[in-house]
């Protein structure tokens, strides 16, 4: 199901998370706006602590937000029961966390077979939807590998790959070319543009680097808790 009349995917109003702690509670998003249209590259800027992690999770249903609205083709996606937003999760989100969170004595086909799993792909089709994942972030010699005994950049493929796997309608990724160097960096970014260019899916990435943002069709900032296109 795809949004009809060309509405947007996503569409955010008004939201706002503070996180309370023994000390008190920390503002982080103060009333974020943003609307999202499939087949749209994304990118978040903003300095370390904005709360660019903290709106990603939000939007994948990994945290709840404090108040505001959030719509996903056109549904309330915070007032989903929790299966429903286990379901949202497993087939619509393709999240690539800032620091990987791969299983490390899982190898990587372990890896990418989990989600599948979990969205309840047939055993029989997972060996090849693995491969081609893999193939397009350059780590089909890497299959059989444990997870930990990757290096960093080979890691951040693995966790891209798996973020894939699973035909998303949205990508969020957390710094997706953090650790990588620049060939695999634009090798990364090609091959999101690629699934974009395809299909419905959309992309939001945040980044600390101009040249990936440089390469999404909008770039926003997060500042003092507000989100402002660039
Ligand atoms: N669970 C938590 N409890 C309390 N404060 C938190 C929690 N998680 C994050 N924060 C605070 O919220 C703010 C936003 O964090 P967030 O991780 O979203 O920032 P970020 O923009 O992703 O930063 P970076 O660029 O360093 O990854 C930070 O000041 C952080 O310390
Ligand atoms: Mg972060």
């Amino acid at each position: 199901m795809l949004p009809g009349n060309g509405g947007p995917l996503i569409r955010v109003t008004r939201l706002s998370k503070h996180y309370s702690n023994g000390q008190g509670v920390i503002p982080v998003l103060r009333g974020v706006n943003l609307e999202v249209r499939p087949g749209e590259m994304v990118a978040v800027m903003g300095p370390s602590g904005s709360g660019k992690s903290t709106l990603l999770f939000i939007l994948g249903l990994l945290m709840p937000a404090s108040s505001g609205n959030y719509q996903f083709m056109g549904q309330d996606m915070l007032a989903l029961s929790r299966a429903a937003q286990a379901e949202f999760r497993r087939r619509q989100v393709g999240f690539v966390f800032q620091n990987c969170d791969l299983f490390e004595n899982s190898t990587v086909y372990e890896n990418l077979e989990f989600p599948l799993v979990y969205a309840k792909v047939e055993r029989q089709d997972r060996p090849e939807r693995i491969a081609a994942a893999l193939q397009r972030v350059d780590l089909a010699h890497r299959i059989h590998h444990q997870a930990n005994h990757l290096s960093g950049g080979e890691k951040q493929r693995v966790a891209i790959a798996r973020a894939l796997v699973n035909e998303p309608l949205v990508i969020l990724a957390d710094e997706p070319t953090g650790h990588l160097d620049r060939t695999h960096g634009h090798m990364v970014m090609d091959h999101f543009s690629q699934i974009v260019a395809a299909g419905d899916t959309a992309l939001i990435v945040v980044t600390h680097d101009p040249q990936v943002a440089a390469r999404c069709s909008r770039i926003f900032s997060l500042e003092d808790g507000i989100l402002n296109e660039n």
